[in-house]
């Protein structure tokens, strides 16, 4: 296997009791930036679980190949997720208000993955977490470090969840809309950071969002769900003159600063449908 593949999913099902959540999908990361876009309910957020082995037990999954950094994840035990998460992969969730311990302080909940993964000393230790906090862009480490996650922002607790994500020097982050919780002129910030660490460290990306505009200027590659399927995959640069046409619908109804207070076009299903069942 190449060094650089990140992740190599084929075949990748996704089953509850009643119903086909995932059906039969297959990709491939390497180092670089990739985005997974689609409407609510189409399984992005499932896909994303599964390359973390956070996928809830009642669910049945089923795969060709799942490999995440060169380990055969299918059959790793839960301490063999751990280890891994730790390490090689992280993720940043959605909202930081409920992804950090309101009990712990900043500087706690930032060094614990180097306590739990990495044998550094204390000085060691500190010395990383104030570089991280520096790197991810928030003012005076030193004093933040003693502070608790409500006397934060929004932008600035997920800037705190994108330094526990990068401490441990992962190759590859999933971000589950990272920016959805925060407004609109903070997100754009947050996406350009994540960018820049991800492009500064080398690492690859797995971008879930709901915001074409952000993905087309922070991305480099998308993939489209639908209904649980990958519909289109194309360079994200293609994104304004898609030819597939769900892509190109997603596309044209986008918000954005142009399109304010204009009615937007939407989504032809029954068409979809007789086209891509
Ligand atoms: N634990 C679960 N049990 C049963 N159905 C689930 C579970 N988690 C998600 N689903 C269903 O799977 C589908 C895809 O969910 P999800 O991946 O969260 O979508 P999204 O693309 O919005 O992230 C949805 O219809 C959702 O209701
Ligand atoms: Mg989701």
């Amino acid at each position: 296997m190449p060094n650089d593949l990140l992740i190599d999913v084929q075949g990748l099902t996704i089953r509850s009791d009643d119903a086909l959540l995932v059906d039969n999908i297959g990709f491939q990361i390497g180092r670089e930036r990739v985005a997974l876009v689609g409407e609510s309910g189409s399984g992005k957020s499932l896909t994303a679980r599964t390359l973390m082995g956070l996928l809830s037990p009642s669910l049945h999954l089923q795969a060709e190949r799942l490999q995440i950094v060169g380990t055969d994840a299918l059959s790793l035990r839960e301490r063999d997720w751990i280890q891994l998460r730790g390490s090689k992969v992280a993720m940043v969730m959605q909202d930081p208000k409920y992804a950090l311990n309101p009990t712990r302080t900043i500087g706690w909940q930032v060094e614990e993955p180097l306590v739990l993964h990495h044998k550094l000393s204390r000085a060691e230790r500190k010395e990383k977490v104030c570089e991280m906090l520096d790197a991810v862009g928030l003012p005076d480490p030193g004093q933040l470090m003693k502070r608790y996650p409500h006397q934060l922002s929004g932008g600035m607790g997920q800037r705190v969840m994108l330094a526990i994500a990068l401490i441990t020097d992962p190759v590859l982050l999933i971000a589950d809309e990272p920016t959805s919780a925060l407004d609109h002129a903070m997100r754009d910030q947050v996406l350009a950071l994540i960018r820049r660490l991800v492009e500064q460290r080398n690492m690859g990306l797995l971008l879930i969002s709901h915001d074409l505009q952000q993905v087309s200027e922070h991305c480099e590659r998308v993939m489209v769900m639908y209904q649980g399927r990958v519909l289109d995959t194309l360079p994200a640069s293609e994104l304004s003159n898609a030819s597939h046409p769900y892509t190109s619908t997603l596309w044209a109804c986008r918000p954005s600063k142009a399109t304010h207070g204009e009615r937007l076009p939407v989504l032809d299903r029954a068409a979809l449908e007789k086209n891509y069942d």
